[in-house]
């Protein structure tokens, strides 16, 4: 430990055996270019939420890694996703967070471009003698789908589908998406900026359950009280991993007649799961309503969910120490406005830029960020042995492998 990154490969920079961790992992600028090459530019990252864009000429800007990204539904009511990338000199062809519009004109020299991702016009077209319109249209992502509202795409023509990519992920992330026929939307997103690493945060919601009592203990002492349930039910949950680098974690289940147990702390919210058990029970099946239920997970790389809050967020790289947040609240569509109001209070309270929760934890992730760009901290290891020598195993009425908490 202790060379430049440049001359360590970066398999060595993991330690899987002794469950040591290089910290240059949360700071070297050639990792963070690797990444984004090797992860960013090739996996199914997450763009939006079909309730963002309903109706036809809706779009959404957004990014997949450090790329920005034009979010369509165009003219014809087909999803559409673009470098938001003008052809002429590489302006952002689209400034805007969101709207509607069938058409996008470059600020710099309007050159513009049709929803569908032709090009529409150029001024002083005359002067383009070679130009051959049909091949500076926008770019377009290699791959595009969506799994139950959620809409992902990836710059990798070769990647999986991605009902492949996601595999048993995708089953657990139905116990939030897919508790109803009308299936979800969101509020959001809420943006900040962190002076932390990504991945600080991507691993903390996918794999980190043990850092809530300590963590989050303030929250105890105003009577927030995911803490004392933590405290509570300690030792009971799941560590599961369903493949492909997506992870979470869940209680096992809960309270013989209270859904999801953080619903407990919202009555809105636990009159309605519980006047809808029977229906989600008969739609999830008996496993994911009766086994278990699901803290927090990160779908790889940068989506993460916690369930509890109802929170959504893709952890946005912006250089090897910062990242911006882009949070949103997912709520059932079919809820009665009344409990997505109290869910939307909740979520914020615990999880946004001064949620009683969320303060914490962007504490810790700069802290640990900042000892990475340390060249004496970095001289010694991260500790990542908890739980090493436990067996894994496979229950037979869940998906993917199984650690305990
Ligand atoms: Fe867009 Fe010139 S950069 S028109
Ligand atoms: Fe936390």
């Amino acid at each position: 430990m202790g060379t430049p990154a440049q001359s360590t490969p970066v398999a060595r920079l993991v330690d899987v055996e002794r469950g040591l961790l290089d910290r240059r992992l949360f700071a070297d600028p050639t990792i963070y270019d690797l990444e984004q090459e090797r992860i960013f530019a090739r996996c199914w990252l997450y763009l939006g939420h079909e309730a963002e864009l309903p109706n036809p000429n809706d779009f959404v800007t957004t990014y997949m890694g450090e790329t920005p990204v034009l979010l369509v539904r165009d003219g014809a009511g087909r999803l559409r996703a673009f470098l938001n990338l003008c052809r002429h000199r590489g302006n952002r062809v689209c400034r805007l967070d969101r709207g509607n519009a069938r058409q996008f004109t470059c600020a710099y020299h309007a050159w513009s471009f049709a929803n569908d991702g032709n090009l529409a016009g150029i001024p002083m077209r005359q002067q383009y003698a070679r130009l051959d319109p049909e091949e500076w249209g926008l770019v377009p992502v290699a791959q595009l789908d969506s799994h139950k509202g959620l809409i992902f795409a990836t710059f990798d023509p070769e990647a999986p589908p991605l009902v492949e990519y996601l595999g048993d992920m995708a089953w657990y992330l139905d116990t939030l998406l897919d508790r109803g026929e009308d299936g979800t939307e969101v509020i959001g997103p809420h943006r900040w900026t962190v002076a932390a690493n990504w991945k600080t945060a991507a691993e903390n919601f996918g794999g980190d359950a043990y850092h809530i009592a300590y963590t989050h203990s303030s929250g105890r002492q105003v009577g927030v009280d995911t803490t004392s349930d933590y405290v509570r039910r300690a030792g009971k949950g799941w560590q599961i991993h369903p493949g492909n680098g997506h992870v979470l974690a869940a209680w096992t289940q809960p309270d013989e007649d209270s859904g999801p147990w953080f619903a407990q702390t919202i009555p809105e919210m636990q009159q309605y799961l519980r006047e809808r058990a029977a229906a989600i029970e008969r739609r999830l099946g008996a496993p994911r309503t009766h086994i278990l239920s699901p803290i927090a997970g990160t779908v790889f790389p940068n989506l993460s969910l916690h369930w509890l809050t109802q929170t959504m967020r893709v952890w946005q790289p912006r250089g090897p120490g910062k990242m911006e947040i882009w949070s949103w609240v997912i709520l059932d569509k079919a809820a009665p406005d009344s409990v997505k109001q109290a869910m939307r209070h909740a979520s914020l309270y615990r999880f946004s830029p001064t949620g009683v929760f969320e303060q914490d934890d962007m504490d810790n992730w700069a802290q640990v960020s900042s000892a990475a760009r340390s060249v004496v901290a970095r001289r010694v290891p991260a500790n990542y042995q908890m739980d090493l020598e436990q067996t894994i195993w496979q229950h037979p009425e869940l998906r993917g492998w199984l650690g305990n908490l």
